[in-house]
């Protein structure tokens, strides 16, 4: 039953989610053997087991408790589910914080976490380094040849960061790493300003606390260094498991709204990505919103390995966490695993299997609730996804033919977000990314989403709002992808600053000036309700927040600012270069213009819709297996949508339609 990875794909759509059997040891007779029969009648196919099963495993140090796994593991063996086995490392045993303190978290204040909860340790600490890899080590020996071992699922959605003594001295052994001098840290951070000049090592100090808290390189670095020191700890995690189990793929679950990691570079060390998604449905943002928002997360995820990935988590009804736990509407649940799968999931996973009796999710949604039985809405919900994807295996693998990207970087988010200057702590990096994102949305054309760093070979159409950071060879590779026939699409405060973010010298965007055929000489931010405009195409579109004052240099000016001192100038432009065009956006524009715009740009680029027209609230993707492509219709409002002649949606309907490959 194990799905090699040689196979490249699983032969089936993964269903079922988190499973926290030692939760239930004393009655495990009864609720046990009642969970398989249910997990069957849902049509479960995988269960994540271990996930913090640390006490369970380890109750005291040394002394191991495999037993009750054996019996989990093969009894998912016996059932036909495959098990994503967890390492524990997510939370840990009381007495190992107890004998040794420094594997507790210390926050930027330099005050220690007591121990409790979960996500709370240091990442730098030899012995809890020590202590994950042992521990794993013999998960990996014990069930290294189990028929249902299929995947490991490492630690728990890593995040945060370290401020402990040990952490201080490997922030500074990175910084020595990057920059060999001091005289080059100095240039990098340009300390000559506020005598900020570091003479010694010694005296770097992460960032946060009072009196260090604004140093922008500083930041930059110290997320940079944070991002390798997850990268690292998952290495150490996944070092016995390569070895013992080499066959065996590892991701860990990551969460796409989150920016405290940079994903695209800890996607690097995984073999699948995978992420947990808790969308606020029926919010007063409207379920079309929501959708959208949900939509560009899957992207996001996918595109950090450009291959299918697994939705590790999702929540069948109920998210307990939500200041206002809404119910799953009725079509809901399958709605928003359908969308996971139009975007390159290959799995439909929950948090969780069983509701907890007590504790702090004891009332967050589940396949099974209290109550017991399968004579819940939820788990018909789920019983009926399950059986909808027992007729998908062919999906399993499929590609997603996207010939446009769109760039989010976490990088250039953290250096935008630390700018001081243009709208502070707004500068709204997420919002504009998405943004951009949404006229493609709903016109059914497939984007990926990808960081500055990724290859553009594949596509006819990459736009890159906001690339305030130029990273190394970026603006070379956006230049020879425009040379050579591409279409570019850039806006306001591009090009600003280098990779240390010291601004770029000679003129905005830097060496994308040439690309684009411009000059940004000044920017100006105008507060909330104030307004200027973008005349373009014989429409006038209101432009907001951001105007850049630019000059021509070889580009055509196809839209002029309505107002103010700077009325008449360059806010839209076209710059024709090599076999491509790059345009650039130099005002922050509402929905209306940016339809309008990508609904032109897509055409001429050749980057065509699945539907011509999609009504408000629906939209459209499409996978691809090598033979036949499947496109998926969904319609995120409670309204019945038509689509096309006598092709119509049903409230929350989502559709999944197989056509031999004719497109793309
Ligand atoms: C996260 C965690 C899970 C659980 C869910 C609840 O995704 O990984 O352990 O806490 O949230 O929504
Ligand atoms: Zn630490």
């Amino acid at each position: 039953m194990r799905y090699p990875p040689a196979a490249k794909k699983f032969p089936h759509i993964l269903h079922g989610g988190d499973y926290n059997p030692e939760q239930w040891l004393a009655w495990k007779d009864k609720i046990w053997k009642e969970d398989m029969r249910l997990a069957k009648l849902a049509g479960i196919n995988t269960l994540s087991v271990g996930i913090f099963s640390w006490t369970a495993l380890e109750p005291e140090e040394g002394v191991y408790r495999f037993e009750w796994l054996d019996e989990v593991m093969d009894m998912l063996a016996g059932n036909g589910i495959a098990a994503v086995l967890a390492t524990p490392s997510g939370a840990r045993p009381a007495w190992m914080s107890k004998k040794y303190p420094e594997v507790l978290r210390v926050n930027e204040l330099r005050l220690r976490n007591v121990h409790g909860e979960r996500h709370n340790h240091c990442l730098s600490s030899p012995v809890y380094r020590e202590k994950t890899r042992t521990i794993n080590s013999l998960l990996a020996r014990r069930y290294k040849d189990h028929p249902a071992l299929a995947v490991w699922h490492i630690s728990n959605e890593y995040s945060g960061d370290c401020h402990c003594p040990l952490c201080q001295a490997k922030f500074r052994e990175y910084l020595k790493n990057t920059y060999k001098t001091l005289d080059a840290l100095n240039e990098a951070w340009w300390s000559a300003f506020w005598s900020g000049a570091i003479t010694d090592w010694d005296q770097i100090e992460s960032p946060g606390s009072p009196g260090n808290g604004g140093h922008n390189g500083l930041k930059l670095d110290w997320r940079r260094f944070t991002t390798e020191q997850f990268v690292d700890f998952y290495l150490n995690e996944t070092a016995p498991l390569k070895e013992i189990t080499p066959d065996v793929p590892c991701t860990t679950n990551l969460m796409a709204g989150y920016t405290g990691i940079d994903y695209a570079r800890f996607a690097e060390v995984l073999d699948i990505a995978s992420w947990d998604s808790y969308p606020r449905w029926t919010s007063t943002e409207g379920n079309g919103e929501i959708g959208l928002q949900t939509s560009y997360f899957h992207d996001l995820i996918r595109g950090l390995k450009r291959r299918p990935f697994m939705l590790m988590e999702s929540c069948p009804s109920a998210t307990n966490w939500r200041p206002v736990a809404k119910l799953h509407r009725p079509g809901l649940h399958k709605l928003q695993s359908i969308q996971a799968l139009a975007h390159g999931a290959d799995t439909i996973q929950y948090f969780q299997f069983r509701k907890s009796r007590g504790g702090p999710e004891q009332h967050h949604g589940a396949v099974v609730d209290h109550e017991g039985s399968e004579n819940t809405r939820v788990f018909r919900d789920v019983a009926e996804l399950g059986e909808c994807l027992k007729g998908l295996d062919d999906l399993a693998g499929a590609d997603t033919p996207a010939q446009a990207a769109l760039i989010h970087d976490y990088q250039v988010r953290w250096a935008l977000d630390d700018a001081k200057g243009f709208l502070q702590n707004k500068t709204g990096y997420g919002e504009t990314v998405i943004g951009h994102y949404r006229p493609f949305w709903k016109r059914g054309i497939p984007l990926d989403v990808i960081d500055s760093r990724q290859s553009l070979d594949k596509y006819r159409l990459v736009i890159a709002p906001m690339l305030y950071m130029l990273r190394e060879g970026t603006a070379e590779r956006i230049d020879a992808f425009v040379r050579q026939g591409g279409t570019f699409v850039a806006t306001y405060a591009t090009g600003y600053v280098n990779e240390s973010t010291l601004a770029l010298l000679g003129g905005f965007p830097g060496p994308l000036k040439e690309t684009l055929g411009i000059w940004c000489e000044e920017i100006d931010a105008l507060y909330p309700g104030e307004a200027n405009s973008v005349e373009w195409n014989g429409k006038s579109y209101r432009a907001f927040d951001l105007c850049e004052l630019i000059h021509g240099q070889g580009a055509e000016t196809l839209g002029v600012y309505g107002g103010d001192f700077y009325a008449g100038r360059p806010a839209l432009t076209l710059h024709r270069r090599g076999e491509g065009r790059a345009y650039f956006i130099a005002a922050r524009t509402g929905e209306d213009f940016l339809d309008d715009f990508y609904r032109h740009v897509s055409a001429e680029a050749g980057v065509t819709p699945l539907f011509e027209e999609l009504p408000e609230g629906v939209t459209a993707q499409i996978r691809n297996n090598g033979e036949k492509d499947f496109i998926f219709l969904m319609n995120f409002t409670k309204e019945k949508r038509r689509v096309s002649g006598d092709l119509s949606l049903e409230p929350f309907e989502a559709r999944i339609m197989e056509t031999c490959a004719v497109r793309l």
